[in-house]
């Protein structure tokens, strides 16, 4: 198995790697980690790049002179490095003003500064080279229904985002913001809880072209739903601006796992799309392979790094299994039996009228419906079995 390099893609948030292990029961049991050791830790480990909130980098509140002083030591890691910085967010939910949300708190002087504070971020991402900006709204919803006037509180949404895309063209900038989904936590209710959700949300906006999706594995799943499935509706959408890498196991809280440790099966359909998914069997998606986890509270440092490693080898691994699948002559065999080529053909012929379908007797009164009680399986079962064995190495 080879090991990762800068041409892979893979990036982690500085949050990520930083996390100090604290959850809602207990403090840090790991101290604070440098942005500069940081940044050659991942270098040293074959990543591409490293995201940062701005409150990773210098904490809320810091004077100019503090915030300018970690943004040298970050470009100077950088270009020591040659790590690149993709994509910048912001955070609006850790300081206590935010606590209702920032660009749907009910307060509006709260809804003003949450946009400078983004203001400053984008300004900084661009400077840095970034070229999306993930808006992840954790704040953004609550826990009772009374409280928030959902309708009012999706129209402040939209107008903060029309106004950072009237803020980005203004000024010039190579940036596309990429909306993360989540359904619930720290909120008990988030709004725009779905890719789907997010979707619909993104075409009632002023530039809908600005602005796509940074789906979440972790976060579909809190939902229940099939994260690759969801990626395949976002790429269909032209809509995959940015991807957040883990692993979830189940309906339960955020867990954040290493990319792979959650459902297995959905990592490797995931890989196979992002991988093999696109028109001539090549990737669906060539932006970053960015890994939002949490190394576990349960680590010290080694472990920390072995985390991160392991999120990449994972990729890696499932990108060998998929291709091998792919390449599997059984394989493309069970996938013509399932005629899965066949959904690629239109319904319709070429030019085919009204008159010409209703006329057409072998689509109804000549088509033996009763033939598929007992005939006509799809081996979708032994096509699965099939992927389980590459997955497993078994083949
Ligand atoms: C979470 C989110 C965040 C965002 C990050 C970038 O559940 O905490 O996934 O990690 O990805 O804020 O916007
Ligand atoms: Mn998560
Ligand atoms: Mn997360
Ligand atoms: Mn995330």
């Amino acid at each position: 198995m080879r090991t990762p390099t800068p041409a892979d893609k893979f990036t982690f948030g500085l949050w990520t790697i930083g996390y100090n292990g604290t959850d809602p029961f207990g403090g840090p049991t790991r101290p604070p980690l440098d942005v500069v050791h940081a940044v050659e830790k991942l270098a040293e480990l074959g990543a591409a790049g490293l995201t940062f909130h701005d409150d990773d980098l210098f904490a809320f509140g810091s004077s100019d002179s503090e915030r300018q002083t970690q943004i040298d030591r970050l470009t100077g890691a950088l270009a020591d490095t040659g790590l690149t910085v993709p994509m910048v967010t912001t955070n609006l939910f850790s300081a206590p003003v935010f606590k209702d949300g920032g660009f749907t708190s009910n307060d509006r002087a709260v809804r003003r500064f949450a946009i400078r504070k983004v203001l400053r971020q984008i300004d900084l991402g661009a400077e840095l080279g970034a070229e999306t900006f993930v808006m992840w709204g954790g704040r953004e919803g609550a826990e009772y229904d009374s409280a928030k006037d959902v309708r009012a509180a999706l129209e402040r949404y939209r107008e903060a985002v029309n106004f950072l895309g009237d803020y980005v063209v203004e000024k010039g900038y190579n940036l596309r913001f990429a909306i993360e989904p989540k359904p619930n936590e720290p909120r008990g209710d988030i709004l725009l809880p779905t890719v789907g959700h997010a979707l619909a949300f993104i075409e009632s906006l002023e530039r809908p072209e600005l602005v796509g999706l940074n789906p979440e594995v972790g976060h579909e799943q809190m939902a229940g739903l099939n994260f690759a499935a969801g990626i395949a509706q976002a790429l269909y959408h032209g809509k995959l601006f940015h991807i957040d890498l883990n692993g979830q196991r189940g309906i339960k809280y955020d867990q954040d796992l290493v990319f792979g440790h959650g459902d297995l099966h959905n990592a490797f359909a995931l890989v196979d799309l992002l991988e093999n998914g696109g028109p001539n069997g090549g990737p669906a998606y060539d932006g970053p392979r960015h890994f939002d986890y949490k190394p576990s509270r349960t680590e010290d440092e080694t472990g920390v790094w072995d985390s991160a490693a392991a999120n990449m080898r994972t990729y890696l691994l499932l990108k060998e299994r998929a291709q091998a699948f792919r390449a599997d002559p059984e394989v493309q065999e069970a996938l013509e039996a399932a005629r899965v080529a066949e959904l690629s053909q239109p319904t319709f012929a070429e030019g085919e009228t009204y008159d010409d379908f209703v006329g057409d007797r072998s689509a109804y009164e000549d088509f033996d419906a009763d033939a598929y009680l007992g005939g006509h399986g799809f081996g979708f079962v032994r096509l699965q079995q099939l992927a389980t064995e590459h997955l497993l190495g078994a083949r």
